[in-house]
C-alpha cells in the first residue's frame, strides 16, 4: 500500500470518528435543546394559565348574564314609567322622558327647502336639505370644526360661531342667489342634549353631556339663543322653526322609508333613544290632546339611567373611577358604560389596573402612575385610548396579533409581547361586548313598549355603523331578549334629513290646519 493510500484511509477513519462524535454531540444538543424548549413551553403555558385566571378575575365583573340584562330592562322600564308621570319628582327620576312635540312620521306629502344645524359631537354640521315630495331628499352639507375652547367657554360665543358658519355656508353655496330679498330660510336645529321642550321651537337645556360645558346655556332656551345669534348678523334671514334631538332625526329619516319604524337610537359618541308613545301613557303631557296628537315622540335620554343607583348591581370599580374623573360625575351612568366617548377610557383604565398588578407588561412599567420615567404616557393620559382602537384590536384575527401589536406600539407601548397583545384583545372584547349587550337590553325595552307585531328600529352612530363586532353582538343579544319581530336599520344622514323632515311635517300640518 502506498503511503498516500494509507494516509487516505486514516483520514477516512478520522472523518468517520469525527462525524460519529459530531452526530452524538448534535443528537445530545438537539435533545438538550428540545428539552429546554419543552420545559420553557410548559413554564410559559402554566404562566399563561395563571395569567388567564388573573385576567379572568379582573374581567369577570364586566361579563353580564342574561339575568342581569333582564334586571337592567326591568329597571329601565320602571324609570321610564316614573318619569312620564306628571307628579313625578324630577330630582328623584333618572330619565328626562321629554315629549318632543313630534306627533307623526312623514307621509310623503311634505316638501320644502330647509337649513339644518347639527350640534352634538366634537364637530358640527350645516346642511341644506331640499325635500321634493314622496320623501325624495337632496342634501348638501359641510362639517365645521369647533375649537375646543368654544366647547368649554361662554355659550353666547358658541352660538355666534354657529351663526358665522351658517353665513359662510350660505355664501359658499350661493343659496341666496335668485331668492327674493325678504326670503327667510326655515332652520331645524339638531341639538343632541337633554332639553325640556314646551313647543317644537322652545327648548330649555337641562344639562350638558358628552364633554360640552359652555357657561350661560343650562336653564336657557337654546332655540332663542341661536335665533338671537343669527339675528345679530343682519344679513342672515333665518327662522329657527324646530329643535330636534339626534334620536328624533334618526327616527324620522328612517320612518320616511319604513312605516313601522317607531324607535330611533343613537350609538355613537353618546347614546340615547326616542320612540312613539301613546299620549294617554304620558300623564305629564300638557300640550293639546286631539286626533292629530294621539301619539308623541318621547326623547328618553336613557344615557342618564343609573343616577339613583339602579345600575349599582353591575357597576364596576373601573366604572366608578371613570365617572369620578369625568366632567359630569354621577351623571350619564348608563351612557358611560356604552358609548364611544367612554369605551376606550374603560379599556385604558383596565390596562392600567393590569399593569399595576404586574399582569401586563411585567417589569417594564412603574407600578404607580405617578409618572416614573418608564411609565408610558399613554397609560397615564385620560382619553388617550379611543373606541376605534377597541374595535380594531377586538377584530384582530392575525395569528401573531400583529394588528394589536402595531396599534399598541403606535400609542407608545414599546414592544408588547404576544401575551400582552392577547390580554389586551381580551379586554377590548369584554368591554365592547358589555356595551353591545347593555344597548340591546335598552332597545328591547322600547321594542316591547311600542308593542306592535313588528317594529323597525332606526339606528345611527359610529358604534353601530363602523364597529362590526358591536353590531353583531347587539343583534344577537336583542334577538334573545325580545321574541317580538323587529329589525335594526341603519338610518342614513338621520340627524340632517330627519330634522328637515320634522320641520317639513310641521309646516305641512300647519298648512293643512289653516286651509281647512
Ligand atoms: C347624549 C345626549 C343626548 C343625545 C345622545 C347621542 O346622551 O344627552 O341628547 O341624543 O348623547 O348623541
Amino acid at each position: 500500500m502506498s503511503s498516500t493510500s494509507k494516509y487516505i484511509i486514516e483520514v477516512k477513519i478520522d472523518v468517520i470518528k469525527t462525524l460519529k462524535l459530531l452526530g452524538i454531540t448534535a443528537g445530545a444538543l438537539t435533545a438538550i435543546g428540545l428539552g429546554t424548549y419543552y420545559i420553557h413551553q410548559r413554564i410559559q403555558r402554566s404562566k399563561r394559565v395563571i395569567l388567564r385566571d388573573e385576567v379572568k378575575h379582573v374581567l369577570e365583573p364586566f361579563e353580564l348574564t342574561d339575568e342581569q340584562l333582564r334586571r337592567v330592562m326591568a329597571n329601565l322600564n320602571t324609570e321610564m314609567i316614573n318619569s312620564l308621570k306628571s307628579d313625578g319628582d324630577i330630582d328623584k327620576n333618572d330619565l328626562g322622558m321629554f315629549p318632543t312635540y313630534v306627533h307623526r312620521g312623514p307621509n310623503g306629502q311634505e316638501t320644502g327647502e330647509y337649513l339644518v344645524v347639527d350640534l352634538g359631537g366634537s364637530n358640527f354640521r350645516v346642511s341644506h336639505v331640499v325635500i321634493e315630495g314622496r320623501n325624495r331628499i337632496n342634501l348638501k352639507n359641510k362639517i365645521f370644526l369647533i375649537p375646543h375652547s368654544l366647547l368649554l367657554g361662554e355659550g353666547e360665543r358658541l352660538f355666534d360661531y354657529i351663526a358665522e358658519c351658517l353665513q359662510r355656508f350660505i355664501d359658499d353655496n350661493g343659496l341666496n342667489l335668485n331668492k327674493p330679498v325678504d326670503y327667510t330660510f326655515d332652520l331645524a336645529f339638531t341639538f343632541s342634549f337633554p332639553c325640556n321642550q314646551t313647543s317644537l321651537s322652545q327648548a330649555t337645556l337641562v344639562s350638558w353631556t358628552k364633554g360640552f360645558s359652555c357657561t350661560g346655556v343650562v336653564g336657557h332656551d337654546v332655540v332663542l339663543m341661536l335665533q338671537q345669534a343669527i339675528d345679530r348678523r343682519k344679513s342672515l334671514k333665518i327662522q329657527v322653526v324646530a329643535l330636534v334631538n339626534d334620536t328624533v332625526g334618526t327616527l324620522m329619516a328612517c320612518s320616511s322609508i319604513y312605516r313601522d319604524c317607531k324607535v330611533g337610537v343613537i350609538l355613537g359618541t353618546g347614546t340615547n333613544a326616542c320612540y312613539f308613545e301613546n299620549i294617554e301613557n304620558v300623564p305629564k303631557w300638557t300640550g293639546v290632546r286631539n286626533q292629530t296628537t294621539k301619539q308623541v315622540v318621547i326623547n328618553t335620554e336613557w344615557g342618564a339611567l343609573g343616577k339613583h343607583a339602579c345600575l349599582d348591581f353591575i357597576r364596576t370599580s373601573i366604572d366608578r373611577e371613570l365617572d369620578e374623573s369625568s366632567l359630569t360625575p354621577n351623571q350619564q351612568v348608563f351612557e358611560k358604560m356604552i358609548s364611544a366617548l367612554y369605551l376606550g377610557e374603560i379599556v385604558r383604565l383596565i390596562i392600567v389596573d393590569l399593569v399595576q398588578r404586574s399582569i401586563l407588561l411585567p417589569g417594564r412599567m412603574h407600578k404607580s402612575p405617578s409618572l416614573g420615567r418608564d411609565y408610558n404616557i399613554f397609560l397615564s393620559l385620560r382619553g388617550s385610548f379611543y373606541a376605534k382602537h377597541v374595535d380594531d384590536i377586538e377584530c384582530d384575527t392575525t395569528e401573531d396579533l400583529s394588528v394589536t401589536s402595531l396599534i399598541l406600539t403606535s400609542i407608545g407601548i414599546q414592544e408588547p409581547s404576544y401575551d400582552d397583545c392577547y390580554i389586551i384583545r381580551e379586554v377590548c372584547k369584554t368591554v365592547s361586548l358589555r356595551a353591545a349587550r347593555l344597548a340591546a337590553a335598552a332597545i328591547a325595552v322600547l321594542v316591547n313598549r311600542v308593542n306592535l307585531p313588528s317594529v323597525t328600529v332606526g339606528i345611527d352612530g359610529t358604534l353601530f355603523r363602523h364597529h362590526g363586532k358591536f353590531k353583531k353582538n347587539l343583534t344577537r343579544t336583542l334577538s334573545r331578549l325580545v321574541p317580538r319581530t323587529h329589525r335594526l336599520v341603519l338610518s342614513e344622514d338621520g340627524s340632517s334629513k330627519g330634522s328637515a323632515l320634522v320641520a317639513a311635517v310641521h309646516r305641512y300640518t300647519n298648512e293643512i290646519a289653516t286651509s281647512s
